[in-house]
């Protein structure tokens, strides 16, 4: 007798199950397991998935209420994005043009231009204006395969609009098709009224966000909250970045640290020691931090559209940390000043070329190992029975066209929790 379920993506040419690792992530040297399966199916069922297989074998246990024909091309889980700064107000194409005549992203940021100009466009935006921009960045996301966003706040800075920051991303996560992770990021930047006492601002973070970003938490998120703090020369120092993230682990809350983006400050081996679930920029970090990094189970986040989208040359080097055994992942960064890209295919193109990542390794790191980035590797991330039924019908045939080809949508049909929330429409063919 066969089993009645609710959906049967079938008649995939190439499948990418890119499992976990023992409950984990891929780490170091075996990142790029695919779990290729080819001329297979997948049976979904109440949004999960219920079993992959060989698309005979599918076909024989099952009756589906939908089936959905990938036309032999590939599918792959749904594309996480563990590191964004998606929701903001405004633009700043003026300082990209300041920097291509050769202003630097630091001379910008202290002249009072950088982070500070979209917080204050920012504070100036009402809630919806704010919803309304972000929604735009965030279906732009999910058409191009990212069916899980982690989303900073961070141009607030100060209590209430940091907490219109919140009261934005829960919005756009009860109204959204893809899952939002969310992430507290006050320390994000000095505010123009603190940049003379810096430590003051480190005291209304801790004395006065946190406890309110606590208690807005218990009514308005379930699930849970990330504290990031921007360790960086001009942003917070070490001892500030400890002094927030310690006070966050009070309120039970998971930490996440940008790190050695520019200056190496010793905030990798902060965020190992502090059981940080995840490092992210790690351009110039030491190699002893390296192998800091590479024996803990704090995730390295590299985000090269950053140095791509400043005209940099230094990137993460990943292969170092892959070395010491860390297990990697990659995010757009997606932000109005270094790199404003909404498009995780463009992020794997990148990491194969400046990074030297493979196409699988690139692969592996925007899915399994992107959701244990930000907590959520029991959830999405890989297409094994329980999972979230979240998966990508491309328009290509095999999984290294995602990294070969860029500069145009390769997805055909995005599936969130069972459900399609993109198509490209049409018969585009699979070359
Ligand atoms: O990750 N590093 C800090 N924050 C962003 C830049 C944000 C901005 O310039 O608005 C980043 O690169
Ligand atoms: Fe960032």
């Amino acid at each position: 007798m066969n089993t009645t379920i609710d959906l049967l993506v079938t008649n995939i040419g190439q499948l990418c199950t890119v499992p976990a690792h023992a409950g984990g992530p891929q780490r170091g040297h075996r990142l790029g397991d695919l779990g290729l399966l080819e001329n297979a199916a997948v049976a979904v069922h109440e949004g999960r998935v219920l079993a992959v297989g060989s698309r005979d074998d599918l076909h024989s246990r099952y009756t589906a209420a939908q089936t959905l024909d990938a036309g032999g091309r590939l599918v792959t889980p749904g594309l996480v994005d563990p590191h964004t700064h998606v929701v903001w107000a405004g633009d700043r194409a003026d300082e990209f043009e300041q920097r291509i005549a050769g202003a630097t992203y630091q001379q910008i940021m202290a002249a009072g231009g950088g982070i500070n100009r979209t917080v204050q466009a920012t504070r100036a935006a009402d809630l919806d204006t704010l919803i309304a921009q972000s929604r735009a960045r965030l279906d732009r996301m999910l058409a191009h395969g990212s069916t899980t966003i982690e989303c900073k706040t961070g141009y607030g800075l100060s209590t209430p609009a940091e907490i219109k920051m919140l009261d934005a991303i829960a919005r756009l996560s009860a109204e959204h098709p893809a899952d939002l992770a969310l992430t507290f990021l006050g320390a994000h930047a000095i505010p123009p009224e603190y940049s003379h006492n810096p430590d003051a601002y480190v005291a209304v973070i801790i004395d006065e966000m946190l406890p309110a970003v606590a208690a807005w938490q218990a009514e308005h998120w379930f699930g849970p909250l990330f504290c990031d703090v921007f360790c960086e020369v001009g942003a917070f120092d070490l001892d500030q970045t400890r002094r927030i993230l310690q006070a966050a682990q009070g309120y039970g809350m998971a930490l996440k640290v940008h790190v050695d983006e520019f200056e190496p400050l010793g905030g990798a081996r902060l965020a190992a020691d502090l059981g940080a679930v995840s490092a992210d920029h790690i351009v110039v970090t030491p190699q002893d931090e390296i192998e800091v990094i590479g024996h803990s189970q704090t995730v390295a986040v590299s985000l090269p559209p950053t140095p791509f989208g400043l005209a940099h040359t230094a990137y993460t080097p990943v292969r170092r940390f892959l070395d010491a055994g860390a297990a990697l992942a990659i995010a757009t960064d997606c932000n109005p000043g270094t790199g404003w890209n909404e498009s995780m295919q463009f992020v794997m193109a990148l990491a194969t070329r400046y990074l030297r990542l493979t196409p699988a390794e690139a692969l592996a790191a925007a899915t399994i190992n992107a959701a244990y980035a930000i907590g959520w590797g029991d959830r999405v991330g890989s297409l094994e029975p329980g999972k979230l039924a979240d998966l990508v019908i491309w328009q290509v045939p095999r999984y290294p066209h995602l990294s070969y080809r860029f500069g145009s949508n390769l997805a055909q049909t995005v599936i969130k929790r069972g459900r399609v929330v993109y198509d490209a429409g049409g018969s585009l063919g699979t070359v």
